[in-house]
């Protein structure tokens, strides 16, 4: 991994240190230190013509329930069909409400129709941007004194978001006080932990994504679930195929949600990297962090130009996204794309303003935080190989944009 200072000339980067471009994740990098060993992996599975779950599969869910300290894990095609598989797992039914959190990707609520639910899609904290676990504990005391009577709310489903975990010491009191699950979304928090305890060993059921952009990423569409619960486990492993206990046999409708051999093969390659890759990404946020406060750009707090988001001190985030809150952010990004600096948003419209979910009767103004983040946030290059002069490039750029 390239470490290298950049060389500073009058404070800033020499013309011969200036990158071309930096893309906002290069996966090129990554597949360049393990070629052989991919290949070698993918041509085994070749080998046996086995292509769907079989021992791949099975160790890899050894292995992930072994990194999460979860007591079992269950691959599945995608963390949309992971999602899904651990609210139906947790007991979720058709009519029942689960609380999530209007600033994720759209799966996280749409997982929850599935399942034949209403997500009830509530706002987050300004810090973190992670749902809000004051206003769950409120919606809660509402459903319990009647005034919000949208069905049985069965879970909630906080997410780790950009790869830090929400607030689980209060998602836990409530859920024991209210019995409802703990589903997590843990799709963006591979190696992410809450009081030393991995993402995924946190509540009844978990789910993570293997998509191409994720921490640990398969050659194609990949998920997983974890759960403390064997009897749970054996659910998603029926319910993952066609609800079926044995060939042809099915006690009820599941869908085909199978994990591919060959993305389980690439996946074992790369978790032994993940707690060094987890550790990189952790290292570059200091870096940033570094680089904008020396920059005078993150001074000022709320006058500042640039905000970074809260970090919790329970909280071992993982930094699948290092994202700032900009000033007049839409031009900030212009003027990136334009030095060939990748940037992104995540997400420009929250999920209660998502046309498909109009039916909920959320309108603009109800989520105001979750709202304003949309406006505000920017997701900086992040991947491990990133080096230290391409990093002092992006903030220099930024500096000079505010200049
Ligand atoms: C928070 C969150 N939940 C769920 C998903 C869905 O995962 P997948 O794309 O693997 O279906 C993603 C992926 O982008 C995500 O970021």
């Amino acid at each position: 991994m390239n470490q290298s200072s950049p060389t500073k000339a009058n404070g800033h980067i020499s013309a011969a240190e200036k990158p071309v471009a930096v893309p906002l994740l290069d996966l090129r990098r990554q597949y360049k230190t393990m070629r052989d060993e991919v290949l070698a992996a993918i041509a085994r599975v070749c080998d046996s013509q086995g292509f769907i779950l079989g021992p791949e599969v099975e160790t890899l869910e050894r292995e992930i329930a072994g990194f999460t300290g979860a007591a079992a894990a269950v691959g599945c095609a995608s963390g949309t069909e992971a999602l899904w598989l651990a609210l139906v797992a947790a007991g979720v039914k058709p009519g029942d409400s689960v609380i999530t959190t209007a600033f994720s990707f759209f799966a996280s609520a749409s997982a929850i129709v599935r399942a034949g639910a209403t997500p009830i899609l509530l706002d987050v904290d300004p810090g973190t941007l992670n749902l809000d676990a004051a206003l769950v504990e409120r919606r809660m005391r509402e459903h319990r004194a009647g005034t919000h009577p949208a069905g049985k709310t069965r879970a909630i489903l906080p997410v780790h978001l950009y790869g830090q975990c929400a607030d689980m010491d209060a998602f836990q009191r409530i859920a024991e006080e209210f019995k409802v699950a703990i589903v997590e979304d843990a799709a963006q928090a591979i190696g992410a932990a809450w009081r030393g305890r991995g993402a995924g060993s946190l509540g009844a059921t978990a789910a993570f994504s293997f998509y191409p952009t994720k921490n640990l990423s398969a050659y194609g569409d990949a998920g997983i679930v974890t759960t403390p619960h064997p009897e749970m486990a054996e659910h998603m492993r029926r319910l993952r195929n066609h609800g079926s206990p044995r060939r042809y046999y099915h006690d009820e409708f599941g869908w085909n949600g199978r994990m591919d051999a060959i993305q389980a093969a690439v996946l074992r390659v790369k978790l032994p990297h993940i707690a060094s890759w987890n550790e990189a990404r952790c290292l570059h946020a200091a870096t940033y962090d570094r680089l904008l406060a020396d920059a005078g750009l993150t001074a000022r707090a709320s006058h500042a130009p640039v905000r970074p988001l809260a970090r919790a001190a329970q909280a071992k985030h993982v930094f699948h996204q290092y994202v700032i809150r900009a000033q007049r952010r839409d031009e900030l990004r212009k003027f990136l794309t334009e030095r060939k600096i990748g940037t992104e948003v995540y997400y420009p419209l929250p999920i209660h303003l998502q046309p498909a979910f109009a039916y909920l009767g959320l309108k603009a103004g109800d989520l105001p935080v979750a709202e304003l983040a949309a406006q505000e946030v920017l997701a900086l290059p992040m991947f491990p190989e990133l080096t230290e002069a391409e990093m002092g490039w992006v903030v220099e750029s930024i500096a000079e944009f505010y200049t």
